[in-house]
């Protein structure tokens, strides 16, 4: 059995470091131009266990494929499946998964619920969503800001709407990569201070500005803008309410009006149009929100190779 301080896990876009970072981003870039089958697979023979507290299209589908692409199998266990911390413990979980799999993959609600299968597990955890963060997000958006514009480093990119898991992996990794972060929300519901603090120590050593502000118009001038839902998965009961408190924050026209022409608009979807984004403003040339989704595979990919292959 591995030595488990040696076993790399993704549960925080903090987890790497930005060389790691840039690394896979660079596998995945490469993977993506080799297209969907590869002379040597090189995870062949190993299993993906994916765990599912909540719904998914994305990463459910982006991981499987992904697996399968690299020459393995991967295992959907649906929320009924295995009722994580009902039917058993975390604990047990991630002993007995890693008795049979190479990698676990878990989506679920609390934070401490993936960072308990990390402690637990003998083989690398990745976080495909937490309510507190969604880093293998954020590898996704990476990868599409450099094929747009061709760097993070220096690029200023705003995200608007919910200081949500989303906006929390965006600060952190813009830390990291040395890419100005501007967080736009409405009152009450910015980032928690902890990721504020923590983005702001990481920014200090790399360059990266990292802002939080209540301003609509700080959209303007933006080089990226980030939408995502105003109330994510597990906050279904405050939709209506968070409708109209975050009617301004959104991205259509009159924001692209203010943004550089040249902007990217990025969502990591599901959307909502009409809400956060509205669809003809999706759909212009300016939108990269499905070729965002498509990184989420090659992305993926190339991180299962860094922590497995
Ligand atoms: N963006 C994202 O994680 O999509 P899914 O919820 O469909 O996986
Ligand atoms: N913030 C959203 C992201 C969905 C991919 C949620 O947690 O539901």
């Amino acid at each position: 059995m591995p030595d488990k301080s040696e076993i790399r896990h993704f549960v925080s876009m903090l987890d790497f470091s930005a060389d790691e970072i840039a690394d896979v981003l660079k596998t995945a870039k490469k993977l993506k131009e080799e297209g969907r089958t590869h002379a040597d697979p090189p995870l062949a023979g190993k299993t993906l266990a994916m765990i599912f507290q909540k719904p998914s299209l994305r990463t459910r589908v982006s991981f499987e494929t992904g697996m399968t692409q690299l020459g393995g199998h991967a295992i959907y266990l649906a929320p009924t499946d295995i009722s994580l911390g009902k039917r058993e413990t975390t604990e047990d979980i991630a002993i007995v998964l890693s008795r049979y799999v190479d990698i676990i993959m878990a989506r679920v609600f609390g934070h401490d619920i993936v960072e308990d299968l990390a402690t637990h597990a003998t083989v690398p955890v990745i976080n495909g969503l937490s309510d507190y963060e969604h880093p293998c997000q954020i590898l996704a958006d990476f990868q599409t800001i450099i094929e747009r514009k061709g760097a993070l480093e220096g690029v200023n990119a705003c995200y608007i709407g919910d200081g949500n898991n989303v906006a929390h992996s965006l600060m952190f990794g813009a830390a990291r990569m040395g890419m100005h972060m501007t967080v736009i929300t409405p009152p009450g519901y910015e980032p928690e201070g902890e990721v504020t603090r923590e983005a702001n120590e990481v920014a200090s050593n790399t360059g990266s500005k990292i802002t939080v502000t209540n301003d609509v118009n700080a959209t303007a001038g933006m080089d990226v803008l980030y939408a995502d839902v105003w109330a994510s998965m597990g906050q279904e009961s405050e939709a209506e309410d968070r409708k109209k408190l975050f009617s301004d924050y959104r991205i259509d026209a009159d924001t692209m009006g203010r943004a550089d022409k040249d902007a990217v608009i990025l969502h990591c979807l599901p959307a909502h149009y009409g809400d956060e984004i509205d669809y003809e403003t999706s759909r212009t040339p300016n939108s990269a929100i499905f070729d965002q989704a498509e990184n989420r595979m090659h992305a993926q990919k190339a991180l299962m190779f860094h922590l497995a292959g």
